[in-house]
């Protein structure tokens, strides 16, 4: 099995550049579905999710050329059915992004229900709910949801319980294609939800709003094929800096390719627990700090601190002089990565979505297990920190989303290597 070696106290520096967004390159992908033609996509990331829905795509009936390591040219022209399987859902359950834009263009869709997964149930009632409001009918059987728009989709007004990004996305994909208007209000308001909306109008869309809670939408006939570049990805920028607040030299390290501002909550608590760093072009530049403030901090959707960034903040509150609360308010089940740095050294108590963390010293190497992609990475940049050395297993929750971690680690000066070791179980 391959883990990831750190060995802490190496000082991190010069720059990084991130890669395109993971949670924008996979529903960019599945727009591409809602024309027939080449749609080119440029900045995506190389990871294991953007190759799941590779393969939804083209078990469609899709081409996808490989321009470059980061250019897709996707060919919807041939796309003749419209599931989504069971053995790709249950790997990503960002396939159902599929759902939306099958609707807008077949008016049908059949996806493998997603069941749970490891940070809850994530539940997919709200893109259910919502996109009955605009006149698809649902069945379920043998694990399958059968969508169905038999009249065509009809634009309307829906009104989200919850700002749900998968919900607002499956939405707006829906509503391009739909007779009149859509109003979608308690929108979420995620920059990758911006992205899509931006693609979706060099498209021919007309998509009004995004980015706010409440977004328009008027449905159009017809939408054509465009080049698009994915928006840098504003959670592999929070990993690097936070790493770099942890480990940067006296210059600092450069996190470049993303808009900060996408960032804006995350940077407020950094500077409110005494890291300093300033903007530069296209990226923040960092510096270590001296020591953390405790600081309180609750995930919220955006733009408020994003749960995607829970746990790579966690590690600098466990080094934090006093005590913090971190409320978990967005996923049931996400503070299994406090378990493992507990094992590194650090005093956290889980009190139902509180995590209370007492400030420790410093912590230790040690082996630990990747809970789940985020909490993945932080276990590796708790390495850079950690006396002695740092062994993280099941490393594949890492590369679902973090595109060449180990070598972007490694050329800031990180002692980080992948390594192949025999897995313990099998002996
Ligand atoms: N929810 C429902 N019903 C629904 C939809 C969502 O109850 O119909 C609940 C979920 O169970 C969850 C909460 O609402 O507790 C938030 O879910 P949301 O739909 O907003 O999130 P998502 O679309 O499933 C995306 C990202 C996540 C990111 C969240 C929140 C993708 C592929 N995933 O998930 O990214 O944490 O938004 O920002 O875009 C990650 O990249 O590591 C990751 C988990």
């Amino acid at each position: 099995m391959d883990i990831i070696r750190v060995e802490g106290g190496h000082a991190l520096g010069g720059t990084v550049s991130v890669s395109g967004a993971k949670n924008s390159a996979l529903k960019l992908m599945a727009a591409t579905l809602l024309t027939c033609g080449r749609t080119t996509l440029t900045n995506v990331p190389d990871i294991a999710d953007v190759h799941v829905m590779g393969k939804v795509l083209k078990g469609i009936g899709a081409k996808i050329d490989v321009i470059d390591e980061h250019t897709l040219e996707i060919d919807t022209s041939a796309v003749d059915s419209w599931e989504a399987p069971y053995e790709l859902v249950a790997q990503m359950r960002a396939s159902t992004a599929v759902m939306g834009p099958l609707l807008g263009r077949f008016g049908r869709a059949k996806i493998a229900m997603p069941g749970g997964c490891n940070l809850g149930a994530r539940k997919i009632d709200l893109h259910i709910l919502g996109l009955e409001t605009l006149g698809v009918s649902f069945d379920t059987d043998h694990g399958y949801i059968h969508a169905r728009a038999t009249e065509g989709l009809v634009g309307s007004s829906v009104a989200l319980d919850f700002p749900s990004v998968g919900a607002t996305e499956n939405l707006i994909m829906a509503a391009v294609r739909a007779k009149g208007e859509t109003i979608i209000d308690n929108a979420a308001c995620e920059p990758e939800i911006t992205d899509l909306a931006t693609m979706l109008n060099e498209m021919g869309a007309c998509v009004r709003g995004a980015g706010t809670p409440v977004v328009t939408i008027e449905g159009v006939s017809e939408l054509h094929p465009v080049e698009h570049r994915v928006i840098g990805d504003r959670i592999e920028a929070g990993t690097f800096l936070v790493a770099g607040a942890l480990m940067a030299d006296a210059a600092g390290i450069e996190v470049v390719g993303f808009n900060p501002t996408h960032l804006g909550m995350v940077l407020k608590k950094l500077e409110l627990m005494g890291v300093s760093y300033r903007r530069c072009d296209h990226g923040v530049r960092i510096r270590r700090a001296s020591a953390f403030e405790p600081v309180d901090i609750q995930t919220l959707p955006y733009p408020g601190f994003p749960t995607d960034m829970q746990a790579q903040v966690m590690i600098l509150s466990a080094l934090a002089r006093g005590g913090s609360v971190i409320t978990e308010n967005i996923f049931e089940n996400r503070f299994m990565f406090a378990s493992e740095l507990v094992r590194m050294g650090a005093n956290i108590r889980i009190e139902s979505h509180h995590a209370v963390i007492h400030g420790v010293g410093n912590l230790s190497g040690a082996q630990v297990v990747a809970p789940d992609l985020r909490g993945g990475a932080a276990l590796v940049v708790a390495g850079l920190v950690a006396e002695g050395t740092t062994e993280v297993s099941s490393i594949h929750h890492i590369d679902r989303g973090y595109e060449h971690f180990t070598e972007k680690l490694a050329a800031l000066g990180a002692a980080v290597a992948r390594t192949t070791v025999p897995d313990p179980v099998e002996g």
